[in-house]
This record gives structure tokens, sequence and C-alpha cells, in this order.
């Protein structure tokens, strides 16, 4: 399966912070946004990943991941003119997708907790259909909404409803089968002029081809699109990390756990970090004896 890692936007309500650089390369605690996205990514198994951004914006992620390969991975790079909506990633990514399974990712959501891995294995291992995930949060109204029929089977997914159907909302990370592309095709702009990705997942339920995960209270998903979720994220990661002495979202590890690259070259990426405890961090994993 191929990874989209869309990363482009406006980002508006982070102004004047985002006038010059993209959000996705704001620091969230210790490291770029755009890390936690692409280490979820990385834990569902996927080593191809085209990241989608601004024109502007590009050659700064270019410079932060390079062609991927440090990781033993293979990134590659695609200019979104304008942000004319989510689900035009799946057209500007046609080719590099080239007809097979897809998981798109959003570059400002963050996902973490126990048994996270596992639920992305087993989205990413689906051949068929498409998979999303639902998620309890306080006020859902900003974003993709489910609604549930009487059996309580998923019955519609609704984009910013003024009135929504349920508390469970929908992050930003969307497992498709080959279709997807063409199913983007089908999709108009939306009232306020975008290509909704809730459309497309919109289609799949319609197909009665949309896999549907609740997530249950073991998984944290935060986006940091505003100054204070920024700052909610950034101290989310700072309180994990210094209670479990383990990075959140630290590619480098979980390129070596993947299989992606040997303990010998996490090592010498570590090295090339040591003035900072993530440095230290990765020459501590890669110097040790057993796989824990
Ligand atoms: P949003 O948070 O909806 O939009 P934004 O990032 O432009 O921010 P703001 O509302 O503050 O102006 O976007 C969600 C994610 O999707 C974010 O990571 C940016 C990305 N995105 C694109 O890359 N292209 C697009 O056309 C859209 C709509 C979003």
């Amino acid at each position: 399966m191929k990874g989209i890692l869309l990363a482009g936007g406006r980002g508006t309500r982070l102004y004047p912070a985002t006038r010059a650089v993209s959000k996705h390369l704001l620091a969230v605690y210790d490291k770029p946004m755009i890390y936690y996205p692409l280490s979820t990514l990385m834990l569902a198994g996927i080593r191809e990943v085209l990241v989608i951004s601004a024109p502007g914006d590009l050659p700064g992620f270019a410079r932060l991941l390079g062609d991927g390969s440090r990781l033993g991975m293979d990134i590659r790079y695609a200019i979104q003119e304008a942000p004319r909506g989510v689900a035009e990633a799946l057209l500007i990514g046609e080719a590099f997708i080239g007809g097979g399974p897809v998981c798109l990712a959003l570059g400002d959501n963050i996902l973490y907790g126990e048994g996270l891995p596992r639920l992305l294995e087993r989205a990413a291992a689906r051949r068929e259909g498409a998979t999303v995930f639902g998620c309890p949060v306080e006020d859902p109204r900003q974003y993709g909404v489910l609604g549930f029929g009487p059996g309580g089977a998923v019955a519609s997914i609704e984009e910013k409803p003024r009135a929504p159907q349920s508390h469970y909302a929908v992050p930003g990370l969307y497992f498709y089968d080959g279709q997807a592309a063409a199913l983007a095709k089908t999709v108009r702009p939306s009232e306020r002029g975008e290509l909704e990705i809730t459309a497309v997942n919109s289609a799949y339920l319609g197909q009665g081809r949309l896999h549907v995960e609740l997530l249950g209270r073991g998984v944290a998903w935060l986006d940091a699109g505003t100054p204070a979720a920024l700052l909610k994220a950034s101290a989310f990661v700072e309180a994990v990390q210094a209670r479990t002495g383990r990075p959140v979202a630290c590619i480098e590890e979980i390129a070596w756990r993947q299989g992606f690259i040997s303990r010998r070259e996490l090592a010498a990426l570590g090295r090339a970090l040591e003035m900072t405890d993530y440095g230290r961090y990765l020459i501590s994993c890669g110097e040790a004896d057993d796989h824990e």
C-alpha cells in the first residue's frame, strides 16, 4: 500500500505563525508536525509516500525528509496549486497511486495510543473498500461526522454539519482500495468550493463498501490547527514522553522497528543528532542488545 501525506492548505487559523511557513513544519513539542502523520503511515507498514503541499512550501519538506532513503523509505513530492480540498490529493496522486490501494493522511492530524499499530495494520491489509475511523469529540461540528442507524451501523457521514448526528468525528486518515481516484473524479466542489473527502467516503458508504472502526478511550486524536490546539498537542507529547521515556512519533525508531533500516543505521542517525535528547534516544535504541 502507498501513502499520501497532504500538507497544503492555508493554515489561516494559525496566522501570523504560518504566513511564511507551512503549519506542518511547525514544532509539536520537539519535532515537526508532519512527523506525527508520517509515523502513522509508517506504523501501517507504508514505505512509499507522496507528500503534497503548496508550491512555496515543498522545498521545506524536501529539506526535512529528502528522498526518504535514510528511513528506508521512498518519499516523493507533488504540488497542490491551491487548497481546493482534501479529495484533490487523490487526483494529484493518481499516477503515484497507480490504481492500487492507498492511505491518505492529513498532515496536521496526530493519532496516538494503545493498540493503534494493530488497527492500522488491519486497515492496510483490507483489500476491498475503504476504512475510516470514528473518534468521540466534544464538538464534532468542524469535522466529518458519523450518523448511526437503528442497529448501530453507520448510516451517514456528513461534512461539518450544523446539527451533528453523533459525537463521532472522522480523523484525517483514510484507507482506500484501488477505486479512490475514480470516485474522487465524480466529486463536485461543495458550497465552500472544496472537493470534500467526505464525499468520497460517502460514495463508499453508498456502495456498502465503507468500513468504520470506532476508536475507544485508549487512542488520542489531536489536530493542531489553532494556537490553542497546537499548544495542547505539544503539552500532550511532552507529558507522554517525560512519563514513559519513549518518544512519540519518532520516525527513525519506527523505521527500525518496522525493519526499514538496521540497528546500525539507526545509531548513525542518532549520532547526527547527539546534542539532543532525541538523538541520544536513537543511539540508545541502536546500541541496545534486546528488541525492547
Ligand atoms: P484545514 O485545517 O481544514 O485547513 P488549513 O490547513 O488550510 O487551515 P485553516 O483552516 O486554518 O486555513 O486542513 C486540514 C488538513 O488538510 C491540513 O493538514 C491542510 C490539508 N489541506 C490541504 O493540504 N489541501 C487542501 O486543499 C485542504 C482543504 C486541506
